[in-house]
């Protein structure tokens, strides 16, 4: 399940709007709803939840890596990020090394630029083969 021909992007697009509309914005009133593929085949997803102390807030795709290790964990084949319009949002920088943890060798991205490799997002990434595990 790793070539984006397999990759239901409708659904994925559909499930990021959906857990955009549970975001709990009162700061920025800026939702974002974030929903990926799992490589066992189920979706994941998050929304962002703000806080009073401002810094710490907490971005959609936390609540997605968080719901993904409290599901079964897995890795991410496929990741769809919206803002409060539905249009796509490309993830902030603190999110792309949240999601290249998890990330399915060749895991794709929806762009505004159209769909890419993860890695091309996150080129020369630190991950966790560089604590030698
Ligand atoms: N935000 C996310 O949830 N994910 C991102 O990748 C970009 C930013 C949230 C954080 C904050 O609640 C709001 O968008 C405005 O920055």
């Amino acid at each position: 399940m790793s070539s984006s021909s397999a990759i239901d992007w409708i659904e994925l697009r559909h499930a990021a709007r959906s857990a955009m509309q549970r975001a709990y914005v009162p700061y920025s009133n800026y939702p974002v709803g974030a929903a990926a593929l799992v490589d066992d085949g189920r979706i994941v997803t998050g929304c962002n939840v703000e806080n009073a102390s401002y810094g710490c807030g907490l971005c959609a795709e936390c609540g997605l890596v968080s719901e993904l290790a409290r599901t079964g964990g897995g890795r991410l084949v496929a990741f769809a990020c919206c803002d409060g319009l539905g249009e796509v949002l490309m993830p902030c920088g603190r999110c792309r090394q949240l999601l290249n943890e998890f990330k399915a060798e060749g895991m794709r991205i929806d762009t505004p630029e159209g769909i890419l490799d993860f890695d091309q997002i996150l080129p020369q990434s630190f991950g966790p083969e560089h604590l030698g595990r």
